[in-house]
C-alpha cells in the first residue's frame, strides 16, 4: 500500500512540471499566435515601423474650454485641440536614442502586457524602453528598468499588470510634481507613457503641462485602458482596452447561470457587474446572455427611479414569470447602481461636502456608531433617515472608502444583496395581499385563482454574485490583444514624433483599424470629486438613445417572458468566436456586424 501511494505523488509532480507563473501548457501555445497589425505600422520591407501623424480637421474642444485653457494653456497652443492621424513613415526616417517609460495605472485590464509588447517593438532595437514598477507611486519614486526583449517574449498575449504592478496615487502636490520632473530627468526620459483610464490619463494631461511648463523635453502619451468602457469618444475612440475580454468572460458566467437557473429551476441569481458609474459592461452581458432583468443605471436616473421604484420594477417581472411557471432567472445589476438613485445620489453628495470638510475628523473615530452620530446631524432630514436604513457595511463603505481620485469604491458595496432584501420583502407583500396585486385593473398581475395558488405556493431563492476581479485580469481575447499591441505601436510612434498630451487611440475595428492620437485636453470637463470641483476626462456612459440600448430595451421584454437566454461559452482564441468584438460597441459603431474584426495583416511578432 505505501508503495502504490509514492507512485501517486511523483506521477502528480510530473504532471505540474513547468506550468508555473506565465508557462501554463495554454499560455506557452498562446504566446506564439500571430496578432494583426494596421497598416500604418508595416514598412515597405514588411517589418514594423513607427507611423507618423498628420493632423485632421477634427477639433476637439469640451464645454468648458474657458477652464481647460487656462489650465492646459502651453498643452493647447501646441495641439490647438487637433485630432491627428497616423500615416505610413518612410524606412530611411528611423528615430533613434530615445529612452522612453512606460507605466500600468488603475485597476488591470487584459492587453497591458501586449501594449508593452507593441512599444518595444515600434521602438526598436535603437531605442530603450523602460518599466515603471507600482504605477504613479513608482514614477514619483523613481522606481524604473530596463525592460529587454526576453521579458516581452515571456508576457507577450498573456493577462495581468503583474509584470510593472500598479496602483491610484494621483499626481497632485507641487511636491509629487517635482518628483516627477526629478525622475524624467534622472532618467533622460523622452517619453513617458501612461496607460490608464480616465483619471489616469487626465493626469497625463497635467503632467504633459507641467513638462512644458518647466521645460522638461519628455513627451507624455496617455493609453485609454479599463474595463469599464466609460474611457470612449464616439467614433474617435470606440472602447477602451480591457472591455472585450471583461465582458466576455462574465458573459461566459452568466451564460452559466442563466443555464443553471433554467436546468435546477429554483434560485435567482442577483449578479453584480464591475463597471464602477457606467453600465457599459452590463449592457454588453445583457446583450450576450439575454438574462430575465437587467438594469442599466443610466436609464433608472433618467426616469428617476427611486430604490422602491427599481424594487418594484424588478419585482414585477418576477411576479409575472412566476404566475407563467417561470420561478427561477438571472438578474444583472450594474456595480455603480447605488450611485444613480435619486435619493442616494443626494445621500452621496451630501456625504462627500461633510467629508471634504470634516474626513480627519470623522476617520479617527474608533466605531461606526460614533460616525453615525457625528455625521447624521450634518445631512438633511431625508438623507440621515436613508442612511440610518441601510446596512451597517453600506454606511461603512460610504462613509469612508474613496479612493486618491474621489470616487466612492462601488465595488465593495453589496447592492445586489441590498436588492435581494428588498425585492424578498416586496414578494412577500405580493404574496400577503393578492387582491392589491393581481386581477383586472391598472398595474395589476393578470392571474387566474390556479395561478395564483402556485404563486403563494412558490418561494423566492436567491444566490447572489459578484463578477469583477476574475474579468479584468484575464487572458486578453483576440480583440485586446491585438488592439492593445497597436495601441502599443501608436503610442511609441507618437512620441518618436515628439508630440505630448496625446492619447493613443485606434478606431475602425471593422476595416483594418485607423490609428489616432486625440488631444487630451479636448476631452476634460468639470466634475465634483469630494465635493471639489475638478476638471477631469468625461466618462462616456450608457446613452439610452444609442443603437445598442434601442436593441436591448427592444428584446427585454421577450427575455423576461419567455426565459429566453444564451450561453456564449468561453472566450475563444482559435475557432468560430475567436475573432468577435463586443456587441455594442460594434452597433454603436455602426459595423453591422460583431463577429469579425479587423486590425490589419497579422504577423509573427519577432523582436530582436
Ligand atoms: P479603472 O480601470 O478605472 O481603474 O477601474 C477598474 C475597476 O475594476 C472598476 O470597475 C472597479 O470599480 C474598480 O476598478 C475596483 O477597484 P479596486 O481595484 O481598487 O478594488
Amino acid at each position: 500500500m505505501a508503495s502504490d501511494r509514492s507512485n501517486v505523488s511523483s506521477n502528480s509532480s510530473i504532471q505540474f512540471h513547468n506550468t508555473a507563473g506565465k508557462h501554463s501548457i495554454f499560455e506557452d501555445e498562446i504566446r506564439k499566435l500571430p496578432i494583426p497589425v494596421c497598416s500604418v505600422f508595416i514598412g515597405g520591407d514588411g517589418s514594423i515601423m513607427p507611423a507618423t501623424f498628420k493632423e485632421t480637421d477634427m477639433i476637439f474642444q469640451c464645454e468648458d474650454h474657458g477652464r481647460t485653457s487656462k489650465e492646459f494653456t502651453r498643452s493647447i497652443e501646441k495641439s490647438r485641440d487637433i485630432v491627428l492621424q497616423a500615416t505610413p513613415t518612410d524606412s530611411s526616417q528611423r528615430v533613434n536614442g530615445k529612452r522612453v517609460a512606460v507605466l500600468f495605472s488603475g485597476g488591470p485590464a487584459a492587453g497591458g502586457h501586449n501594449v508593452l509588447a507593441g512599444l518595444m517593438a515600434v521602438l526598436g532595437s535603437g531605442n530603450t524602453l523602460l518599466g515603471i514598477k507600482k504605477g504613479p507611486k513608482g514614477l514619483i519614486k523613481g522606481d524604473l528598468f530596463e525592460i529587454s526583449n526576453e521579458q516581452i517574449g515571456e508576457i507577450i498575449n498573456t493577462g495581468g499588470f503583474d509584470f510593472l504592478g500598479t496602483d491610484r496615487t494621483k499626481v497632485k502636490t507641487s511636491e509629487q510634481f517635482a518628483k516627477v520632473k526629478e525622475t524624467a530627468l534622472q532618467n533622460k526620459l523622452d517619453g513617458l507613457i501612461i496607460v490608464g483610464g480616465d483619471d489616469s490619463n487626465t493626469n497625463a494631461a497635467y503632467i504633459a503641462e507641467y513638462f512644458l511648463r518647466e521645460g522638461v523635453n519628455c513627451s507624455v502619451v496617455g493609453i485609454p485602458k479599463t474595463i469599464d468602457g466609460d474611457m470612449a469618444v464616439g467614433k474617435y475612440l470606440p472602447i477602451s482596452f480591457g472591455f472585450d475580454t471583461a465582458t466576455k468572460v462574465y458573459s461566459e458566467l452568466a451564460g452559466n447561470l442563466t443555464q443553471d437557473a433554467a436546468s435546477a429551476v429554483k434560485y435567482y441569481h442577483f449578479v453584480k457587474l464591475m463597471g464602477r458609474t457606467a453600465s457599459k459592461i452590463t449592457l454588453e452581458v445583457a446583450l450576450q446572455t439575454k438574462p430575465a432583468v437587467t438594469l442599466i443605471s443610466e436609464e433608472m436616473a433618467e426616469k428617476n427611479m427611486s430604490l422602491e421604484d427599481v424594487v418594484e420594477y424588478v419585482s414585477d417581472i418576477i411576479a409575472k414569470r412566476r404566475i407563467r411557471g417561470i420561478n427561477h432567472g438571472v438578474v444583472l445589476v450594474p456595480e455603480g447602481l447605488i450611485e444613480f438613485i435619486p435619493e442616494m445620489r443626494t445621500l452621496i453628495h451630501e456625504l462627500n461636502f461633510v467629508l471634504a470638510e470634516y474626513e480627519r475628523d470623522i476617520r479617527d473615530l474608533p466605531t461606526l456608531k460614533n460616525k453615525q452620530e457625528y455625521i447624521y446631524p450634518l445631512l438633511t432630514p431625508q438623507s440621515a433617515q436613508l442612511m440610518a436604513s441601510l446596512p451597517d457595511e453600506i454606511e461603512e463603505m460610504l462613509i469612508l472608502d474613496r479612493d486618491d481620485h474621489g470616487n466612492v469604491k462601488v465595488s465593495q458595496i453589496e447592492t445586489e444583496k441590498l436588492l435581494i432584501e428588498k425585492i424578498r420583502y416586496r414578494m412577500s407583500q405580493l404574496k400577503r395581499h393578492t387582491d392589491r396585486f393581481f386581477g383586472e385593473g391598472e398595474g395589476k398581475i393578470d392571474a387566474t385563482t390556479a395561478q395564483l395558488g402556485k404563486f403563494k405556493a412558490a418561494s423566492f431563492a436567491t444566490q447572489s454574485h459578484f463578477f469583477g476581479y476574475e474579468g479584468r485580469s484575464a487572458k486578453p481575447t483576440a480583440f485586446d490583444a491585438a488592439f492593445t499591441f497597436n495601441l502599443g505601436l501608436a503610442a511609441g510612434s507618437l512620441v518618436l514624433a515628439e508630440k505630448t498630451g496625446y492619447m493613443a487611440s485606434v478606431t475602425d475595428f471593422d476595416k483594418g483599424g485607423r490609428v489616432l492620437a486625440l488631444p487630451i485636453s479636448g476631452l476634460i470637463a468639470c466634475e465634483t470629486r469630494k465635493g471639489k470641483e475638478e476638471l477631469v476626462i468625461a466618462k462616456d456612459l450608457v446613452d439610452t438613445s444609442s443603437p445598442a440600448f434601442k436593441v436591448f430595451a427592444q428584446n427585454r421584454e421577450e427575455w423576461a417572458n419567455a426565459d429566453l437566454f444564451s450561453s456564449p461559452g468561453p472566450i475563444q482564441h482559435w475557432g468560430p468566436t475567436s475573432k468577435q468584438m463586443p456587441v455594442s460597441v460594434a452597433l454603436n459603431q455602426g459595423y453591422g456586424d460583431y463577429r469579425t474584426f479587423n486590425f490589419g495583416e497579422e504577423k509573427h511578432i519577432e523582436l530582436k
